[in-house]
């Protein structure tokens, strides 16, 4: 019966294992670990793990991804108008975190690998241009060659978002250490999470001293946001196996409405507004969640290989188009299809218990947020629109064993 049939998701907390869930319950439950929720020595450990991993000379925790690029614009000291390259098929609140920090957003279309055009890229640098941001869209590398070559043509600053790719080689190097600066996120459907959580990298002395700063006066987390995301691990973990018995769909809806699980985006962000609560430290408890995933990372990304290379060995629907194969082997974060009217398989496959992902179904996602807010204007990036308008995304997560990638694949191929 399909209430008992184990439920498959592409979201939902995906690198979520037992031992997180561990972790989050016993800071929740002794009292001696009360004293250290939000401070301890696990963000600085955190820091050094990314900064040993990375071979490179700085690293700074922030409680997002967003924080992070807010405050490595913040260190560029932008002024009125200058400008702020970024591709479309993107999320909010990296617009959000330019306009905060006193830039202006400049979309730029994507090309066939979900990452940004050059062609349109070079049409849309002005004198006021200041900042390109390098987007690796699902963990699939942007074309760095020509794209670091053209920021130093017209003397851009290079950040990479790397908020898909952890851990993610481009000419065999890693990916966040080729800008002048790289972020990434640890949030609940990155490539490791610890609910929420950011980091920077970089091997720029000047740079690192005023992130420094800016992460010496910033204020811890308030608890209710660390407890709120303690109790998310543990209902995740529960809800999750119940979730099409209609248990977990009751406990997760439940604790949606008492406040015990933290949204992703808040409504405000959404509007294109700052919350109150954040930009913040990221907190001890969570940095020992963090270092609890990091040291899983290669495993995470070789079972992410592996069931993407399966999709792309096994979905043989004509109605789908899949990424191209001489893209070589991608470390998905999730795996991007394209079809028309992605809405039918979606619901098709939520029949049959499978919740597939809908990045990025708009080009400044989510749908319900107003793009026109950060100055998203429609038709500017058309390609874009054209594949938001047909994208879904398969998981490739720890979660997913090889006989639900099979599942999908048949869903997909009969579909
Ligand atoms: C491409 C991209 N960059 C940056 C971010 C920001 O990361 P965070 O959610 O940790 O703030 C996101 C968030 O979802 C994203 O999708």
């Amino acid at each position: 019966m399909k209430i008992f049939r184990k439920p498959i998701f592409t979201g939902f907390a995906p690198n979520l294992a037992k031992s997180d869930a561990w972790i989050a319950a016993s800071f929740l439950l002794f009292p001696w670990k009360w004293f250290q929720l939000k401070i301890g020595k696990n963000a600085v450990r955190a820091e050094q793990w990314l900064k040993n991993y990375f071979s490179v000379k700085h690293c700074f925790v922030f409680d997002s991804g967003r924080s992070a690029l807010y405050f490595i614009l913040k260190s560029l000291d932008l002024k009125p108008g200058e400008e702020v390259l970024l591709q479309s098929y993107t999320c909010v609140v990296v617009a959000n975190a330019i306009i905060q920090a006193g830039g202006k957003p400049v979309y730029v279309d994507i090309g066939d690998d979900f990452n940004m055009d050059l062609a349109d890229l070079e049409k849309k640098i002005t004198p006021q241009a200041k900042v390109l941001l390098i987007q690796h869209t699902f963990g699939k590398p942007a074309n760095l060659d020509l794209l670091l070559k053209l920021a130093k043509k017209y003397n851009l600053f290079i950040i990479e978002d790397c908020a898909h790719a952890l851990g993610i080689k481009y000419n065999g190097k890693l990916l966040g250490t080729f800008g002048d600066v790289g972020f990434f996120s640890f949030g609940s459907d990155k490539p490791v999470s610890c609910g929420r959580g950011g980091a920077v990298v970089t091997n720029d002395d000047g740079f690192a001293e005023k992130l420094f700063e800016f992460q010496r006066t910033l204020p811890s987390a308030k608890l209710g946001k660390v407890l709120q995301h303690l109790f998310s691990f543990i209902i995740f973990f529960i809800s999750k196996p119940v979730y099409n018995l209609g248990v977990g769909k009751c406990l997760l809806w439940c604790a949606g409405r008492l406040g015990l699980i933290n949204k992703i985006i808040y409504p405000k962000e959404k509007r294109g507004r700052a919350v109150k609560f954040y930009p913040s430290l990221l907190v001890n408890s969570l940095a020992t969640i963090l270092l609890n995933q990091l040291r899983q990372l290669d495993v995470f990304n070789n079972h992410r290989r592996e069931i993407a290379r399966r999709y792309q060995e096994k979905i043989e629907n004509k109605k789908i188009h899949l990424p191209n194969q001489e893209w070589g082997d991608v470390t998905w974060l999730r795996y991007p299809i394209l079809i028309a009217e992605p809405e039918r398989l979606l619901a098709s496959a939520k029949k049959d218990g499978i919740i597939l992902g809908n990045w990025y179904d708009v080009p400044v996602a989510p749908k319900d947020a107003d793009s026109s807010v950060v100055g998203y204007q429609p038709g500017t990036c058309p390609k874009a629109e054209r594949l938001a308008s047909q994208s879904i995304n398969l998981p490739t997560d720890i979660s997913i064993s090889f006989k639900d990638a099979e599942k999908i694949i048949k869903l997909i191929n009969y579909f």
